[in-house]
């Protein structure tokens, strides 16, 4: 068989229903791999109770579809996050934020017992860094952390949306940096967390995926770390 994108990815988003835990709410992430997802997701609405949410995007999606969303405040622990990626590497560790919502992605993640990535072969990477990392900043901060990617030698821009600074669901910019070579994702987290004016870097290494279901011409493979 061969699959379209968009199927590898409806492939992937019904996949993940078998992590959904009945009765129990369920962490939700953002992009066009999701969408299929939360799409998936309105079979069980009458099963859970709610999800908690990583972008207003994926909000809007949720509630249109009848699936209460819940504040993240509210929420002690949850068993499952299900989100994409933009890239992942073999041992799990992921490049997030090409839909600007790293910062609140890694938020729930982080509230999460285990993170399910769902995505299409095409994000499998042996090293992280060739997708431009996106890293969530305080706008004052951004030509100084600029200069901090750059004596690592990437290039960092701010991201642009209609000529402007693109500005996050909460309020901060973008920077994505090209040429970076990331092969230690947990030190490099850690290190460029330390700099002052960074909100969140898109590397989840910390809050790494334990299960990669992934779309491939083969069908549906899972990868575990
Ligand atoms: C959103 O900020 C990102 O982390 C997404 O998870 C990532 O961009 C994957 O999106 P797609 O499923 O649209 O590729």
């Amino acid at each position: 068989t061969s699959y379209t994108q968009d199927e590898l990815k409806a492939l992937v988003g019904q996949a993940a229903l078998q992590y959904v835990v009945p009765g129990e709410i369920v962490g939700v992430g953002t992009g066009s791999t999701v969408n299929k997802f939360i799409d998936a997701l309105a079979t069980m609405r009458d099963q859970i109770p709610g999800a908690v949410s990583s972008s207003e995007a994926s909000t809007v999606r949720l509630k249109a579809l009848g699936i209460p969303v819940l504040d993240a405040n509210e929420v002690s622990s949850l068993s499952v996050y299900i989100d994409g990626a933009d890239e992942i590497d073999g041992q799990g560790h992921m490049v997030k934020g090409g839909g600007a919502a790293l910062t609140r992605e890694k938020i729930v993640a982080a509230l999460s017992k285990r993170f399910v990535c769902i995505a299409d072969e095409s994000k499998k990477v042996a090293v992280l860094g060739k997708f431009p990392l996106p890293v969530e900043v305080i706008p004052m901060a951004a030509q100084q952390i600029i200069r901090q990617f750059a004596a690592l030698g990437g290039q960092g821009s701010i991201r642009q949306k209609d000529g402007q600074p693109l500005v996050t669901d909460n309020g901060q910019y973008i920077v994505d940096v090209l040429g970076l070579q990331i092969t230690d994702p947990l030190a490099f987290e850690s290190q460029v967390n330390q700099w002052p004016g960074v909100v969140t870097v898109g590397v989840f290494a910390h809050q790494k995926a334990a299960v990669c279901l992934l779309g491939t011409p083969r069908g549906v493979e899972t990868l575990t770390y």
